[in-house]
Protein backbone atom coordinates (compact mmCIF):
# COMPACT_ATOMS: atom_id res chain seq x y z
CA UNK A 1 0.00 0.00 0.00
CA UNK A 2 1.24 3.51 -0.91
CA UNK A 3 2.82 5.06 2.20
CA UNK A 4 1.08 8.46 3.40
CA UNK A 5 1.02 10.57 5.96
CA UNK A 6 -1.10 10.10 9.20
CA UNK A 7 -2.15 12.90 12.14
CA UNK A 8 -1.25 10.52 15.16
CA UNK A 9 -1.37 12.81 17.98
CA UNK A 10 -2.42 16.41 18.92
CA UNK A 11 -1.73 19.29 21.25
CA UNK A 12 -3.10 22.64 22.06
CA UNK A 13 -2.61 25.98 24.14
CA UNK A 14 -5.18 28.71 24.82
CA UNK A 15 -3.76 31.17 26.91
CA UNK A 16 -6.14 31.64 30.24
CA UNK A 17 -7.43 35.07 29.49
CA UNK A 18 -11.10 34.75 27.94
CA UNK A 19 -12.58 38.11 26.64
CA UNK A 20 -16.29 38.51 25.64
CA UNK A 21 -17.73 40.93 23.18
CA UNK A 22 -18.16 43.86 26.12
CA UNK A 23 -14.59 44.25 26.83
CA UNK A 24 -14.37 45.79 23.19
CA UNK A 25 -17.05 48.50 24.00
CA UNK A 26 -14.46 50.15 25.94
CA UNK A 27 -11.92 51.29 22.91
CA UNK A 28 -14.43 51.12 20.32
CA UNK A 29 -18.16 51.74 19.19
CA UNK A 30 -19.29 47.97 18.82
CA UNK A 31 -21.46 45.55 21.01
CA UNK A 32 -22.02 42.23 21.64
CA UNK A 33 -25.30 41.95 19.40
CA UNK A 34 -23.30 43.07 16.60
CA UNK A 35 -20.49 41.09 16.90
CA UNK A 36 -22.61 37.46 17.44
CA UNK A 37 -25.08 38.31 15.06
CA UNK A 38 -22.35 39.87 12.41
CA UNK A 39 -19.55 36.97 13.07
CA UNK A 40 -20.42 34.38 15.47
CA UNK A 41 -17.71 35.10 17.78
CA UNK A 42 -18.81 35.50 21.60
CA UNK A 43 -15.27 34.81 22.94
CA UNK A 44 -11.92 34.29 22.20
CA UNK A 45 -8.57 34.60 23.69
CA UNK A 46 -5.55 36.72 24.38
CA UNK A 47 -2.06 36.25 26.09
CA UNK A 48 -1.12 38.45 28.28
CA UNK A 49 1.64 41.31 26.85
CA UNK A 50 4.71 39.76 26.45
CA UNK A 51 3.67 36.65 25.81
CA UNK A 52 5.63 35.36 22.50
CA UNK A 53 3.99 32.63 19.55
CA UNK A 54 6.74 30.26 20.62
CA UNK A 55 5.14 30.14 24.29
CA UNK A 56 2.02 28.95 23.25
CA UNK A 57 3.14 26.15 20.23
CA UNK A 58 6.16 24.87 22.94
CA UNK A 59 2.70 23.70 25.53
CA UNK A 60 0.72 22.96 22.35
CA UNK A 61 3.74 20.21 21.36
CA UNK A 62 4.64 19.20 25.00
CA UNK A 63 1.26 18.30 24.67
CA UNK A 64 1.21 16.61 21.64
CA UNK A 65 4.48 14.70 22.32
CA UNK A 66 2.96 13.52 25.67
CA UNK A 67 0.05 12.13 24.02
CA UNK A 68 1.83 10.19 21.93
CA UNK A 69 4.20 8.91 24.79
CA UNK A 70 7.53 10.16 22.51
CA UNK A 71 10.84 12.28 23.46
CA UNK A 72 11.33 15.35 21.79
CA UNK A 73 14.84 13.65 20.05
CA UNK A 74 12.90 12.11 18.73
CA UNK A 75 11.44 14.81 15.83
CA UNK A 76 12.88 14.78 12.59
CA UNK A 77 11.29 18.55 11.39
CA UNK A 78 9.37 21.08 12.66
CA UNK A 79 7.00 22.79 10.55
CA UNK A 80 5.34 26.06 12.11
CA UNK A 81 3.22 28.47 10.50
CA UNK A 82 2.55 31.61 12.02
CA UNK A 83 2.11 35.36 10.94
CA UNK A 84 3.01 36.58 14.65
CA UNK A 85 6.34 35.40 15.49
CA UNK A 86 8.24 35.69 18.19
CA UNK A 87 11.15 38.03 16.22
CA UNK A 88 11.08 38.27 12.33
CA UNK A 89 13.91 36.26 12.86
CA UNK A 90 15.46 33.55 13.80
CA UNK A 91 12.45 31.27 13.15
CA UNK A 92 9.64 30.68 15.78
CA UNK A 93 10.81 26.66 14.67
CA UNK A 94 13.78 27.03 16.49
CA UNK A 95 12.75 28.50 19.01
CA UNK A 96 10.47 25.75 19.98
CA UNK A 97 13.08 23.38 18.64
CA UNK A 98 14.99 24.40 21.86
CA UNK A 99 12.16 24.47 24.18
CA UNK A 100 11.05 21.12 23.86
CA UNK A 101 14.62 19.73 23.20
CA UNK A 102 13.98 18.32 20.04
CA UNK A 103 17.47 18.02 19.44
CA UNK A 104 17.70 15.84 16.29
CA UNK A 105 15.07 18.02 14.28
CA UNK A 106 15.46 20.99 11.97
CA UNK A 107 12.59 23.23 11.14
CA UNK A 108 11.86 26.57 9.53
CA UNK A 109 8.24 28.72 9.40
CA UNK A 110 5.65 28.93 7.32
CA UNK A 111 3.90 32.73 6.25
CA UNK A 112 0.59 31.97 4.98
CA UNK A 113 -1.58 33.62 7.86
CA UNK A 114 -5.03 31.79 8.00
CA UNK A 115 -3.94 29.04 5.67
CA UNK A 116 -0.76 28.66 7.01
CA UNK A 117 -1.59 24.91 9.15
CA UNK A 118 -2.93 23.82 5.83
CA UNK A 119 0.38 24.62 4.09
CA UNK A 120 2.09 23.25 6.80
CA UNK A 121 0.67 20.43 6.86
CA UNK A 122 0.68 19.55 3.20
CA UNK A 123 4.85 20.54 3.25
CA UNK A 124 4.81 18.14 5.96
CA UNK A 125 3.12 15.03 4.73
CA UNK A 126 5.42 15.06 1.57
CA UNK A 127 8.63 15.08 4.12
CA UNK A 128 6.59 11.38 5.24
CA UNK A 129 5.74 10.15 1.96
CA UNK A 130 8.64 10.80 0.25
CA UNK A 131 10.34 8.74 3.12
CA UNK A 132 12.30 11.59 4.12
CA UNK A 133 11.38 11.29 7.83
CA UNK A 134 9.62 9.41 10.22
CA UNK A 135 8.10 12.09 12.63
CA UNK A 136 7.43 15.54 11.30
CA UNK A 137 5.74 18.39 13.82
CA UNK A 138 3.29 20.78 12.00
CA UNK A 139 2.66 23.17 14.22
CA UNK A 140 -0.18 26.47 13.75
CA UNK A 141 0.11 28.99 16.27
CA UNK A 142 -0.44 33.10 16.51
CA UNK A 143 -0.99 35.77 18.68
CA UNK A 144 -2.92 38.05 16.98
CA UNK A 145 -3.72 40.06 19.85
CA UNK A 146 -0.15 41.57 20.10
CA UNK A 147 -0.94 43.15 15.99
CA UNK A 148 -4.61 44.38 16.64
CA UNK A 149 -5.44 47.79 17.02
CA UNK A 150 -7.99 47.79 19.84
CA UNK A 151 -9.93 51.33 18.54
CA UNK A 152 -10.49 49.53 15.08
CA UNK A 153 -13.87 47.67 15.25
CA UNK A 154 -13.66 46.62 12.07
CA UNK A 155 -10.70 44.01 13.50
CA UNK A 156 -10.02 44.00 16.69
CA UNK A 157 -13.12 41.60 17.50
CA UNK A 158 -12.31 39.11 15.13
CA UNK A 159 -9.32 37.64 16.31
CA UNK A 160 -7.90 35.42 19.18
CA UNK A 161 -4.96 33.56 20.12
CA UNK A 162 -4.26 30.21 20.21
CA UNK A 163 -1.66 27.09 19.00
CA UNK A 164 -2.37 23.96 17.86
CA UNK A 165 0.25 21.11 17.04
CA UNK A 166 -0.06 17.67 15.33
CA UNK A 167 2.15 14.88 14.95
CA UNK A 168 2.75 13.20 11.43
CA UNK A 169 3.84 9.86 11.15
CA UNK A 170 4.06 7.38 8.37
CA UNK A 171 0.86 4.52 7.54
CA UNK A 172 0.42 1.60 4.80
CA UNK A 173 -3.22 1.09 5.69
CA UNK A 174 -4.54 3.23 3.27
CA UNK A 175 -5.42 6.17 5.47
CA UNK A 176 -3.49 9.72 5.92
CA UNK A 177 -3.07 12.02 3.74
CA UNK A 178 -4.88 11.62 0.52
CA UNK A 179 -4.93 15.20 -1.31
CA UNK A 180 -4.22 18.77 -1.14
CA UNK A 181 -4.72 22.39 -3.27
CA UNK A 182 -3.08 25.18 -2.76
CA UNK A 183 -3.12 29.03 -4.30
CA UNK A 184 -2.03 31.79 -3.99
CA UNK A 185 -2.93 35.79 -5.13
CA UNK A 186 -0.56 38.18 -4.69
CA UNK A 187 -2.55 40.58 -6.46
CA UNK A 188 -4.52 40.91 -3.05
CA UNK A 189 -2.14 41.76 -0.80
CA UNK A 190 -4.26 45.19 -0.31
CA UNK A 191 -6.61 43.88 1.28
CA UNK A 192 -5.58 42.05 4.06
CA UNK A 193 -1.99 42.81 5.44
CA UNK A 194 0.45 44.47 8.23
CA UNK A 195 1.76 47.02 6.11
CA UNK A 196 4.95 48.28 8.74
CA UNK A 197 7.73 46.27 10.55
CA UNK A 198 9.30 44.89 7.40
CA UNK A 199 12.21 45.59 4.70
CA UNK A 200 9.64 47.92 2.48
CA UNK A 201 9.00 49.88 5.42
CA UNK A 202 10.56 49.32 8.94
CA UNK A 203 9.81 50.54 11.88
CA UNK A 204 9.67 54.28 12.21
CA UNK A 205 8.64 57.20 14.96
CA UNK A 206 5.68 57.86 11.59
CA UNK A 207 5.37 54.15 10.57
CA UNK A 208 3.96 53.62 14.78
CA UNK A 209 2.24 57.11 14.55
CA UNK A 210 0.48 55.73 11.50
CA UNK A 211 -0.55 52.71 13.01
CA UNK A 212 1.27 51.16 10.67
CA UNK A 213 1.99 47.74 12.93
CA UNK A 214 -1.35 46.24 12.94
CA UNK A 215 -3.80 44.30 10.87
CA UNK A 216 -5.68 46.09 8.10
CA UNK A 217 -8.38 44.28 6.42
CA UNK A 218 -10.69 45.14 3.73
CA UNK A 219 -13.81 43.20 5.55
CA UNK A 220 -16.29 42.77 2.36
CA UNK A 221 -13.39 41.85 0.02
CA UNK A 222 -11.87 39.20 2.11
CA UNK A 223 -15.86 38.18 3.07
CA UNK A 224 -16.81 37.42 -0.72
CA UNK A 225 -13.12 35.85 -1.62
CA UNK A 226 -13.52 33.58 1.24
CA UNK A 227 -17.18 32.44 0.23
CA UNK A 228 -15.88 31.96 -3.15
CA UNK A 229 -13.01 30.12 -2.66
CA UNK A 230 -13.62 27.86 0.50
CA UNK A 231 -16.12 26.66 -1.36
CA UNK A 232 -14.02 26.06 -5.00
CA UNK A 233 -10.73 24.68 -3.48
CA UNK A 234 -12.49 22.13 -1.44
CA UNK A 235 -14.03 20.92 -4.46
CA UNK A 236 -10.85 20.26 -6.22
CA UNK A 237 -9.30 18.49 -2.82
CA UNK A 238 -12.21 16.53 -2.45
CA UNK A 239 -11.91 15.59 -6.39
CA UNK A 240 -8.16 15.11 -6.08
CA UNK A 241 -8.77 12.56 -3.13
CA UNK A 242 -10.84 10.39 -5.95
CA UNK A 243 -13.71 11.35 -3.40
CA UNK A 244 -17.65 13.00 -4.00
CA UNK A 245 -19.10 15.61 -1.50
CA UNK A 246 -20.77 13.70 -0.02
CA UNK A 247 -17.94 10.75 0.78
CA UNK A 248 -16.94 13.81 3.38
CA UNK A 249 -17.30 13.01 7.03
CA UNK A 250 -16.18 15.92 8.55
CA UNK A 251 -15.33 19.20 7.42
CA UNK A 252 -12.86 21.77 9.46
CA UNK A 253 -13.18 24.98 8.05
CA UNK A 254 -11.43 28.38 8.74
CA UNK A 255 -13.23 30.10 11.63
CA UNK A 256 -13.06 33.56 10.14
CA UNK A 257 -17.18 34.76 10.28
CA UNK A 258 -19.84 32.22 10.75
CA UNK A 259 -21.67 33.80 7.72
CA UNK A 260 -18.94 32.60 5.90
CA UNK A 261 -18.63 28.81 7.09
CA UNK A 262 -21.99 28.50 6.96
CA UNK A 263 -22.43 30.10 3.07
CA UNK A 264 -19.36 27.11 2.33
CA UNK A 265 -20.75 24.70 4.05
CA UNK A 266 -24.42 25.59 1.94
CA UNK A 267 -22.14 25.46 -1.70
CA UNK A 268 -20.47 22.01 -0.43
CA UNK A 269 -23.90 21.00 0.63
CA UNK A 270 -22.72 19.22 3.82
CA UNK A 271 -25.59 19.40 6.99
CA UNK A 272 -24.10 20.50 10.50
CA UNK A 273 -23.30 17.27 11.77
CA UNK A 274 -20.87 17.39 9.12
CA UNK A 275 -18.98 20.74 9.88
CA UNK A 276 -16.86 21.65 13.08
CA UNK A 277 -17.84 25.25 14.37
CA UNK A 278 -16.03 26.55 17.47
CA UNK A 279 -15.63 30.26 16.41
CA UNK A 280 -18.02 31.45 19.14
CA UNK A 281 -15.37 30.22 21.37
CA UNK A 282 -12.49 31.35 20.05
CA UNK A 283 -13.01 33.82 17.30
CA UNK A 284 -10.26 33.52 14.19
CA UNK A 285 -7.08 32.48 15.76
CA UNK A 286 -5.38 32.71 12.01
CA UNK A 287 -2.89 29.66 11.83
CA UNK A 288 -3.83 27.67 15.19
CA UNK A 289 -7.71 27.47 13.82
CA UNK A 290 -7.33 24.56 11.50
CA UNK A 291 -5.53 22.48 14.62
CA UNK A 292 -8.30 23.89 17.27
CA UNK A 293 -10.78 22.51 15.09
CA UNK A 294 -9.35 19.25 14.58
CA UNK A 295 -8.78 19.14 18.66
CA UNK A 296 -12.44 20.24 19.14
CA UNK A 297 -13.78 16.75 16.48
CA UNK A 298 -11.85 14.69 18.41
CA UNK A 299 -13.26 16.53 22.05
CA UNK A 300 -16.78 15.91 20.70
CA UNK A 301 -15.96 12.75 19.45
CA UNK A 302 -16.87 13.65 15.83
CA UNK A 303 -13.79 11.63 14.19
CA UNK A 304 -12.93 7.80 13.77
CA UNK A 305 -10.79 5.90 11.85
CA UNK A 306 -11.57 5.72 8.15
CA UNK A 307 -13.38 9.36 8.26
CA UNK A 308 -12.62 11.05 5.77
CA UNK A 309 -11.96 14.79 7.04
CA UNK A 310 -11.86 18.22 4.59
CA UNK A 311 -10.05 20.91 6.12
CA UNK A 312 -9.83 24.52 4.11
CA UNK A 313 -8.83 28.05 4.64
CA UNK A 314 -8.08 31.31 3.00
CA UNK A 315 -6.32 33.75 4.48
CA UNK A 316 -3.29 36.77 3.55
CA UNK A 317 -1.53 36.94 0.49
CA UNK A 318 -4.20 36.06 -0.83
CA UNK A 319 -3.61 32.39 0.33
CA UNK A 320 -6.19 29.07 -0.13
CA UNK A 321 -5.54 25.96 0.89
CA UNK A 322 -7.25 22.29 1.40
CA UNK A 323 -6.48 19.32 2.27
CA UNK A 324 -7.89 16.00 2.14
CA UNK A 325 -6.95 13.18 4.88
CA UNK A 326 -8.43 9.90 5.89
CA UNK A 327 -8.33 9.69 9.54
CA UNK A 328 -6.02 7.26 11.29
CA UNK A 329 -5.92 5.83 14.28
CA UNK A 330 -5.30 8.67 17.26
CA UNK A 331 -4.99 8.32 21.11
CA UNK A 332 -7.60 11.06 22.54
C1 LIG B 1 -15.23 42.30 8.98
C2 LIG B 1 -16.67 41.79 8.85
C3 LIG B 1 -17.09 41.08 10.10
C4 LIG B 1 -17.56 43.01 8.66
O1 LIG B 1 -18.91 42.55 8.52
P1 LIG B 1 -19.85 43.13 7.37
O2 LIG B 1 -21.15 42.51 7.54
O3 LIG B 1 -19.11 42.95 6.07
O4 LIG B 1 -19.95 44.60 7.77
P2 LIG B 1 -19.63 45.88 6.87
O5 LIG B 1 -18.17 45.99 6.63
O6 LIG B 1 -20.56 45.85 5.68
O7 LIG B 1 -20.10 47.00 7.84
C5 LIG B 1 -21.47 47.25 8.15
C6 LIG B 1 -21.53 48.34 9.18
O8 LIG B 1 -21.11 47.82 10.44
C7 LIG B 1 -20.07 48.62 10.96
N1 LIG B 1 -19.18 47.80 11.77
C8 LIG B 1 -18.06 47.16 11.38
N2 LIG B 1 -17.50 46.54 12.43
C9 LIG B 1 -18.31 46.76 13.49
C10 LIG B 1 -18.28 46.37 14.83
N3 LIG B 1 -17.30 45.61 15.33
N4 LIG B 1 -19.29 46.80 15.64
C11 LIG B 1 -20.28 47.54 15.19
N5 LIG B 1 -20.37 47.96 13.91
C12 LIG B 1 -19.40 47.57 13.07
C13 LIG B 1 -19.40 49.21 9.76
O9 LIG B 1 -18.67 50.37 10.08
C14 LIG B 1 -20.58 49.51 8.87
O10 LIG B 1 -21.18 50.69 9.32
P3 LIG B 1 -21.78 51.74 8.28
O11 LIG B 1 -22.88 51.00 7.57
O12 LIG B 1 -22.25 52.85 9.16
O13 LIG B 1 -20.67 52.13 7.38
C15 LIG B 1 -16.83 40.87 7.63
O14 LIG B 1 -16.69 41.59 6.44
C16 LIG B 1 -15.86 39.74 7.61
O15 LIG B 1 -15.94 38.83 8.41
N6 LIG B 1 -14.92 39.74 6.64
C17 LIG B 1 -13.98 38.68 6.46
C18 LIG B 1 -12.98 38.73 7.55
C19 LIG B 1 -11.97 37.68 7.41
O16 LIG B 1 -12.29 36.61 7.00
N7 LIG B 1 -10.74 38.02 7.80
C20 LIG B 1 -9.66 37.14 7.91
C21 LIG B 1 -9.35 36.42 6.69
S1 LIG B 1 -9.00 34.83 7.05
Amino acid sequence: MTRRAAITSIGRNLPPQVLDNKHFEQFAATNDEWIRTRTGIVTRHHAAPGTGSSELATKAAQECLERRGIAASEIDCIVLATVTPDMIFPATACLVQDNIGATKAWGFDISAACSGFVYALTVGAQFIESGAHRKVLVIGVDVMSSILDLTDRTTSILFGDGAGAVLLEPVEDGTGFLAFTHEVDGSGRAHLNMPAGGSLLPPTHETIDKKLHYVRQDGQVVFKYAVRKMADNSVLAVEKAGLKNEDIDLFIPHQANIRIIEAAQQRLGLPNEKVIKNISKYGNTTAATIPLGIYTALEEKRLKRGDNLLMTAVGAGLTVGSAVVRWSDLAF
